[in-house]
């Protein structure tokens, strides 16, 4: 945290992959009560932010965010949560979000967004929240926010919010190999509830984690943890988006790939791979397929100030 308000601040979030996603029963607010493992991987969300008379939000980066405007994201939200500390007006400030997180891929990069605009208005305004404050403010604004702000490998219980570290050892090499169009999550969950309505897909009582996952994870161990991974979003996913199906059977047919599996609610497809080194092969390969194609590694921090500027600095 920062002492006092700051001109600027430069934050970085990452984006996540989910190792493990077991989805439980639909509940009454309309949410599926998880049980999930989080990894955040290095590709990340640049936040910048400088004091202002006014409130201003611009996306840039090197994916297409021309669809994505001022007021419809969990910036705005995001930072209005942190004015409503204040009490007073919603004070001025220029927030700069140049993305790298594929937009509505299952990535988490739009809860990345969020938990960097919570600390870069909280050090702008010099609000001072407490971390406990952070965590709330960051669960009423969707259940991967709170994760986006704590980093590493976690446990998320309850709507994916409630968060227990993991322990992991070593790195994992992921390659992400992210879709043109985006899935809506809310669409995917619904296509879930079709599926097991139709007893297309099974329909557990209770979500859970195979505790195998976190031997693997605490091994360091990825050709142990490849054979887990496990997401039932995925079917849902693939129905939606059948393409992306056919694209990772051609991935698991590429040499020295590693397992497949849908990120989140998808479409972007994870895999796991023996090493940083083979995930910068395969990567390539994938590239030269005529397809995108990221090498990252896991596990790295939550949001975190990569940059701050005290005003008497200046
Ligand atoms: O909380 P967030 O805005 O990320 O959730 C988006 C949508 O995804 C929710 O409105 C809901 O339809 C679905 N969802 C769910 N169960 C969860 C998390 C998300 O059904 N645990």
């Amino acid at each position: 945290m920062t002492h006092g308000p700051v001109s600027m601040v430069h934050v970085r979030a990452p984006g996540k992959v989910n190792v493990a996603l077991s989805v439980g029963p639909k509940a009454d607010d309309g949410y599926h009560e998880l049980a999930t493992v989080f990894q955040a991987v290095s590709l990340y969300e640049e936040v910048y932010a400088h004091a202002a008379r006014e409130f201003s939000v611009e996306f840039t980066g090197p994916i297409d965010t021309s669809g994505l405007t001022s007021d419809d994201t969990l910036v705005h939200r995001a930072a209005q949560l942190v004015a409503a500390e204040l009490g007073g007006e919603f004070p001025g400030i220029r927030i700069v979000v140049e993305k790298h997180v594929p937009i509505a891929g299952g990535m988490g990069g739009g809860s990345a967004d969020a938990a960097a605009t919570l600390l870069a208005c909280d050090a702008i305004w010099g609000v001072g929240l407490s971390k406990e404050r952070l965590w709330e403010l960051a669960a009423k604004l969707g259940a991967d926010v709170p994760f986006a702000l704590q980093g590493g490998t976690s446990l998320g219980v309850g709507r994916g919010d409630v968060l227990s570290p993991v322990l992991t050892t070593g790195e994992f090499g992921w390659v992400l190999v992210p879709s043109e169009s985006g899935l809506s999550t809310p669409a995917v969950y619904g296509e879930l509830d079709r599926m097991r309505a139709e007893g297309l897909v099974p329909n557990p009582e209770s979500p859970g984690v195979n505790p195998e996952v976190f031997a693997a994870l605490r091994e360091g161990n990825p050709s142990r943890l490849c054979v887990l991974l496990h997401n039932d979003l995925q079917a849902a996913a693939y129905s939606l988006a059948p393409e992306r199906e056919q694209l990772a059977r051609w991935i698991a047919d590429r040499p020295n790939s590693g397992v497949s599996m849908i990120s989140g609610s998808g479409p972007t497809i994870a895999v796991l791979t023996e090493s940083r080194m083979y995930a910068a092969e395969l990567a390539r390969d994938i590239r030269a397929g005529g397809h995108r194609a990221i090498a990252v590694h896991g596990p790295v921090p939550g949001a975190h100030f990569v940059h701050d500027t005290p005003a008497d600095e200046l």
